[in-house]
């Protein structure tokens, strides 16, 4: 459930109709509502209530400031991937304890903030990067939470770019160098290796994976007397965007919790798209109709550089008009939304069966706010739009939208060509 719907046949999040914030902001715009990511977090909250889990939100699904602040404010942890997310998370007032730092590539740069900031954890991918955490907190003088991220070699069924927990991709460690890290614990004498780590894939819509791969987690903590004292099962539930039947959080719970609370390890959780998929959308605006003897097209204000997950994954996002009176709804044809990209697959939609929508027309795309401004990027020079947040009865401009000179901010002529 989310907060955008249908009121008098125009889109309102929350209290607030989508149209009279256009009125105010230019299009394109992400548009979040604060209740249903609050609902979302307090959702999982609730579900894995028996055990009292720390859940770090995701932040490379959305790193918006109020995001994160509204999230922060109930007590939510946050999982960050770069130094850059760090620099959010304590804008973002987030308390470091509640801080777990995943990724393939973290630089020793970013190490040190890390360690300086007083994070909870890190999830350790090599061999190298454990190394360089012991090299780097010995320097600090400092001793230093560290989770092995294991690939515990599952499929789980998702997009082949999102799933992470297959042996074959760069993520996590192998049972045998974890074992052989394990074994060798005094040679890291500031780091306690306490945790284990798992994050297997992306929009997975059942439990069996979780429960495959935490099995064989436990197994290898068993059969090799492992003492832990944490277990991070990572993010990864998936979310509706089109027909799909997504887990709910308490089938979630229902599932993997019998399997928890066997052990006595405290439990991690890392959901970004779960708590931020539902809370946005994209609001975009026709520039223009296009009727060819092929195909139909509805040319809007927004293409890949604003929302990426159609062109990279063929994702699907359900596209409604923004005041469905405008349409009759007998008028249906089938079109190709598409941005103004010069690109082939700068698309949002295609094939899609929609109201006959005509120039200026408002639409939103659904299920935007994992994933979305934060894979935007300025290709073709377009300046990102805005990102608006309703709380309640009001919206607020969380993002401005990017000016002309945000383009060319830290660029120079050299003077040799001047
Ligand atoms: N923890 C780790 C270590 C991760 O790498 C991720 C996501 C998460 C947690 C959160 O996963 P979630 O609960 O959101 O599924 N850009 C893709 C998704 C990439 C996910 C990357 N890692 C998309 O638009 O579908």
């Amino acid at each position: 459930m989310h907060e955008f719907k249908f009121i008098d046949n125009e889109l309102c999040c929350e209290r607030v109709r989508v149209s009279d914030i256009a009125k105010n902001v230019d299009t394109p715009f992400y548009l979040y509502s604060h209740k249903t990511l609050i609902d979302h977090y307090m959702k999982l909250k609730a579900a894995f209530r028996s055990i009292k889990p720390l859940i770090c939100f995701s932040v490379k699904s959305n790193s918006n400031l109020a995001v994160l602040r509204a999230l922060v404010k109930k007590d939510a942890g946050l999982d960050i991937v770069s130094g850059g997310e760090l620099y959010r998370a304590s804008l973002a007032g987030a308390n470091p304890k509640r801080i777990v730092y995943a990724g393939v590539g973290k630089k020793q740069g970013e190490i040190r903030d890390a360690i300086k900031f007083g994070i909870h954890f890190f999830n350790v991918e090599s061999e190298e990067e454990i190394r360089a955490i012991q090299g780097i907190a010995r320097e600090l003088n400092k001793k230093v939470n560290v989770a092995i991220r294991i690939n515990p070699d599952v499929i789980p069924k998702t997009h082949s770019h999102i799933a992470t927990g297959k042996g074959d991709t760069k993520f996590g460690l192998d049972f045998e160098t974890a074992h052989k890290i394990f074994n060798s614990r005094w040679q890291y004498p500031n780091l306690d290796i306490k945790g284990l780590h798992i994050h297997i894939g992306s929009q997975i819509l059942d439990a069996r994976p979780f429960q495959e791969a935490i099995g064989k987690v436990l197994s290898f903590l068993k059969q090799n007397h492992i003492e832990a004292e944490y277990l991070n099962i990572g993010g990864g539930l998936g979310i509706v965007y089109a027909m799909e039947h997504p887990q709910t959080a308490d089938h979630f719970a229902k599932n993997i919790l019998p399997i928890l609370k066997k052990t006595r390890l405290k439990i991690i959780l890392e959901p970004g798209r779960f708590i931020s998929g539902p809370s946005g959308i994209l609001v975009t605006r026709v520039i223009y109709t296009k009727r060819t003897p092929r195909r139909n097209f509805l040319i809007v204000d927004s293409g890949m550089n604003d929302l990426l997950r159609p062109s990279l994954y063929a994702a699907y996002h359900k596209i409604v008009p923004v005041k469905s009176a405008e349409y009759d709804s007998s008028d249906l044809e089938r079109v190709d939304v598409v941005g103004p990209i010069c690109e082939t697959g700068d698309f949002l939609a295609k094939d899609r069966l929609l109201s006959q929508a005509k120039s200026g027309d408002l639409l939103a795309v659904m299920g935007a706010g994992a994933y979305g401004f934060t894979m935007s990027s300025n290709y073709n020079s377009r300046p990102r739009g805005a990102e608006v947040m309703v709380i309640g009865a009001r919206f607020h401009i969380v993002r401005r939208r990017e000016a002309y000179k945000d383009l060319v901010r830290g660029e120079t002529i050299p003077k040799a060509l001047r």
